[in-house]
């Protein structure tokens, strides 16, 4: 079993975990001298990221974040520490990346099952669980159904505020409609966990877990002449209605998603009353479009003009919108969840502004 094989290194890592004890031949497998190499490579390791500095100014990272962007943060929350699992105790220390004892320790390889952010808890996850703890985003339907409770879907409320999924939310976009990651409409099915053929429906199936890169040589084998992965495409149905069912699926979401982004300005300037504007690396992301080009301009794009004029109906297609874009993997995590996501967002907006949904079937 690999889980023995991750003990038994566990093991050697706490007794011996020192750089000067490499290279040591791992059973099988590779080298300890690459694993620590592509770890030190990664994401994952990267000091210097925002993910990691982000708390620089304040001395420490707070509990609500600790969990993700820290080593001991995570350990804490999963209580490899001793403490009790499913919280953070303490702030963490800053500058702290997700390290070999972070993923490597008793409770973590034990770690099977995952409450995500809607409160649904996912079990028998294998090694893959450790990721899903921090790739499952901070929001759902569930919390933009609290926020617009009691609510007019059509009436601007200056209670509301923009509901941000967080980052690459990978485990959310793949659990689908069991984890209801997305905004999921009332009255339509969602896919659920996506259907790939095992060990291809986990994250460690085609990431490796050191690296963090997606092996896609394997793709091939059963995905045959194609230029790339993102040419990947089984549907048959012709989900943008632009007649070609040979581009990749990967295509259609591009589309939709641009689709959903044009119908999301429409209802905002015709039933909101105020125009929007997207920008995709500032906080808070959407903000009023106040010369009405479009765009979010870089005189536009600060906290002070975020976009105040959130209905209900809005505030559903803007969550499912920056859902999408945030996973940049949503066209192979699950394909058909996304879509039903934009599809259904759409769809609503049209029933109030004049957006054309002519020709786009839903998968
Ligand atoms: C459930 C896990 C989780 C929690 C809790 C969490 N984050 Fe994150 N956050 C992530 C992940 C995963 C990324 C990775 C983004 C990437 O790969 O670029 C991220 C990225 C970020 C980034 C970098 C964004 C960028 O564009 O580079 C910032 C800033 C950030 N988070 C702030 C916060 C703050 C502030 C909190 C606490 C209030 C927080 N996060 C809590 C998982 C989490
Ligand atoms: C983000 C979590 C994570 C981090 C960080 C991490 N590992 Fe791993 N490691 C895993 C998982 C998960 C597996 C099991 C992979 C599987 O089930 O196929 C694994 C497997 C291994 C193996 C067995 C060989 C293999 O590749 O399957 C070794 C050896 C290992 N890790 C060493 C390390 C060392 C040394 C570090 C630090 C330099 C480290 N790991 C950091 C998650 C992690
Ligand atoms: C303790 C939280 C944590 C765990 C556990 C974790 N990640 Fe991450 N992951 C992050 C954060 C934070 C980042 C962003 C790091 C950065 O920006 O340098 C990230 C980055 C990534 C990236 C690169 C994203 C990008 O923007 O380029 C991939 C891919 C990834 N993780 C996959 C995985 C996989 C697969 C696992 C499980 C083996 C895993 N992660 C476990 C928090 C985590
Ligand atoms: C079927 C294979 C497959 C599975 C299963 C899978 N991924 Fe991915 N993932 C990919 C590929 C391929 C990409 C690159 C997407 C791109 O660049 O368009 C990717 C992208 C990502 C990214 C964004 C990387 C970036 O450069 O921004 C993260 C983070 C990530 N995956 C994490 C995960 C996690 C966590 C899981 C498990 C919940 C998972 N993935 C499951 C294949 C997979
Ligand atoms: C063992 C065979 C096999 C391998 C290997 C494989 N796939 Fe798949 N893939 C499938 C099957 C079967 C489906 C259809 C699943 C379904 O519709 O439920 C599929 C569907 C997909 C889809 C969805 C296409 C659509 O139109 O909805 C994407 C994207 C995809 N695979 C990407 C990948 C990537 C990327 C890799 C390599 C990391 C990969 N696959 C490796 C068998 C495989």
């Amino acid at each position: 079993m690999k889980t023995n094989r991750v003990q038994t290194f566990a093991f050697a890592l706490l007794t011996a975990f020192s750089f000067s004890t490499l290279p040591v031949k791992a059973q099988d497998g590779p080298s300890l001298t690459e694993v620590v190499e592509a770890w030190l490579a990664s994401p994952h390791a990267d000091r210097t990221s925002e993910a990691f500095r982000h708390w620089d100014k304040d001395g420490e990272v707070p509990e609500s974040c600790a969990t993700c962007h820290s080593g001991p943060g995570f350990m804490d929350f999963i209580g490899a520490d001793g403490s009790a699992a499913g919280v953070v105790d303490h702030p963490a220390p800053i500058g702290s990346p997700i390290d070999c004892a972070t993923c490597h320790n008793d409770t973590a390889s034990k770690l099977d099952s995952v409450t995500f952010p809607s409160g649904v808890v996912m079990s028998e996850l294998g090694s893959s669980g450790i990721c899903m703890v921090c790739h499952q985003g901070r929001e759902s339907s569930d919390s933009v159904n609290a926020a617009i409770a009691g609510m007019e879907d059509d009436t601007v409320s200056g209670d509301l505020g923009f509901l941000n999924v967080h980052y690459r939310a990978a485990a959310a976009t793949m659990m689908g409609g069991s984890a209801r990651g997305g905004y999921q409409y009332d009255g339509k099915d969602y896919t659920q966990r996506f259907n790939h053929p095992a060990p291809l429906n986990t994250c460690v199936g085609c990431h490796d877990p050191h690296s963090t890169g997606a092996a896609t040589a394997q793709c091939v084998a059963c995905h045959k002449d194609i230029e790339s992965t993102k040419a990947i495409r089984t549907t048959t149905v012709d989900v943008n209605g632009n007649g070609d069912t040979t581009e990749g699926i990967a295509a259609e979401i591009v589309s939709l998603h641009d689709r959903l982004a044009q119908a999301i300005q429409s209802y905002a300037s015709e039933v909101a009353g105020t125009p929007i504007a997207y920008d995709a690396h500032a906080y808070p992301y959407f903000f009023a479009d106040t010369d009405g080009d479009g765009e979010a301009g870089s005189a536009e794009a600060t906290f002070p003009n975020r976009y105040q004029s959130w209905t209900p109906r809005l505030m559903r297609a803007a969550y499912n919108y920056q859902f999408v874009a945030k996973d940049p993997g949503a066209w192979v995590h699950n394909p058909h969840y996304a879509l039903q996501l934009l599809f259904d967002s759409i769809e609503s907006l049209s029933e109030k502004a004049s957006v054309d949904v002519t020709g786009l079937l839903r998968p």
